[in-house]
């Protein structure tokens, strides 16, 4: 029977695929984003105060994989959502926040275990703050298309049982340490969980944030960095191409080498932005060395890298000093041009321009 894609896939194969899908150029392609990968993890290595990069990169990440939802967020919102995360109301930005919510909360289950059915359903109830969220049940059928026009591209399987089923056949071959590359069985994943669709939404941002995972789980990466959102949002209609061409014609060559050339290419930016944070933060610290020696502390200068926008009450939280000595050493880095101080409502917020500039160009 020829496919429809206005039926729900029920039929989507088990993994793994029934081909040999490590092609000459796949396994050439693999090896170039592997080389990328493990140069970001050394870049992630070199700063000391991981946080730094736990907390500012995700951020990135966030905002554009929400921005792939239409959910759009400025920076200048986002990072001052940052100062106050619980008063924050918009609600484009409370989501891109969650997203970073949902990024910490996953990594912090695989500490616990591997990538679970559980572990899934948890990271997209975090997503939407959702906590009694379940996987689709028959009655939920989604479809995926052009909103206006109406037309249809592709209808996920039906929910219950089967599509419980086939969840565990992906989490089963998630942990399979089987001869197929790791990074190749990420694509391949990625693929078979966006074509299952478990949610009724947010299957998109959930299955970015497992791809993430999964490198942590397979050792590709030690911290949750990778800024794969911002291929993907700059290749959106290749990507939905892409995962139709696997649906419909089985290619899953052209996928595997979208999705392994998009690694490359967004491990290498990653590390460049690393290794720019890096020597910027030297920089800072032999300037406060030598131009307020009263002022500087490493500890000081790590929460100025932490997150591009800071106040008085991050020093006083990360119990460094009391309010009026907090006050005097932002003024001091605002003197020397490290950061600029802008008054909002009745608080003074510093922003961090040069860290600004190196995250969001
Ligand atoms: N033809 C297709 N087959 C399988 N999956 C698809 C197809 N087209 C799009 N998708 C996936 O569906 C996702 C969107 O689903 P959903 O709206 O549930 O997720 P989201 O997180 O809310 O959205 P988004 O990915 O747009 O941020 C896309 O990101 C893509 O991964
Ligand atoms: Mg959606």
């Amino acid at each position: 029977m020829a496919y429809d894609p206005r039926q729900p896939h029920d039929g989507l194969p088990a993994l793994p695929p029934a081909v040999d899908v490590e092609s000459k150029s796949v396994l050439k392609q693999c090896l170039a984003a592997t080389r990328a990968l493990a140069e970001l993890k050394g870049a992630g290595r070199l700063i000391p105060d991981q946080s730094i990069l736990i907390n500012a990169i995700p951020l990135q990440e966030a905002r554009l994989s929400s921005e792939i939802e239409n959910i759009v967020t400025t920076q200048d919102e986002l990072f001052r959502a940052t100062l106050n995360e619980s008063a924050v109301t918009d609600p484009a930005t409370k989501e891109v926040l969650r997203y970073r919510t949902a990024l910490k909360h996953g990594c912090r289950l695989l500490r616990h275990g591997p990538l679970s059915i559980d572990v899934i359903r948890d990271i997209c109830r975090v997503l939407r703050d959702m906590p009694g969220l379940e996987f689709r049940s028959p009655a939920e059928r989604v479809a995926i298309g052009n909103a206006t026009t109406r037309h249809i591209t592709y209808t996920p399987p039906s929910g219950g049982a089967g599509l419980i089923e086939k969840l565990r056949n992906l989490v089963a071959f998630l942990g399979d340490a089987g001869d197929i590359d790791p990074l190749v069985r990420m694509a391949i994943s990625h693929y078979q969980f966006e074509a299952i669709h478990p949610f009724t939404d947010g299957n998109g941002r959930t299955g970015r944030i497992l791809n993430i995972l999964y490198l942590i789980q397979a050792e590709l990466l030690d911290i949750p960095v990778l800024y794969l959102s911002r291929f993907i949002i700059r290749n959106k209609s290749v990507y939905y191409r892409r995962l139709r061409d696997v649906t419909e014609n089985g290619d899953w060559e052209s996928w595997l080498l979208y999705i392994l050339a998009g690694v490359e290419e967004t491990a290498l930016w990653t590390s460049n932005r690393i290794h720019a944070v890096y020597e910027l933060r030297e920089k800072v610290i032999e300037r406060c060395r030598n131009e307020i020696p009263k002022v500087y502390s490493r500890e000081l200068i790590d929460l100025v890298f932490r997150q591009p926008y800071c106040k008085i009450g991050f020093i006083v939280d990360a119990g460094l000093a009391k309010r009026k000595t907090a006050s005097v050493w932002l003024q001091e880095l605002n003197r020397i041009g490290i950061l600029t101080g802008e008054k909002i409502g009745r608080e003074m917020i510093y922003k961090h321009p040069a860290l600004l500039e190196l995250l969001t160009a």
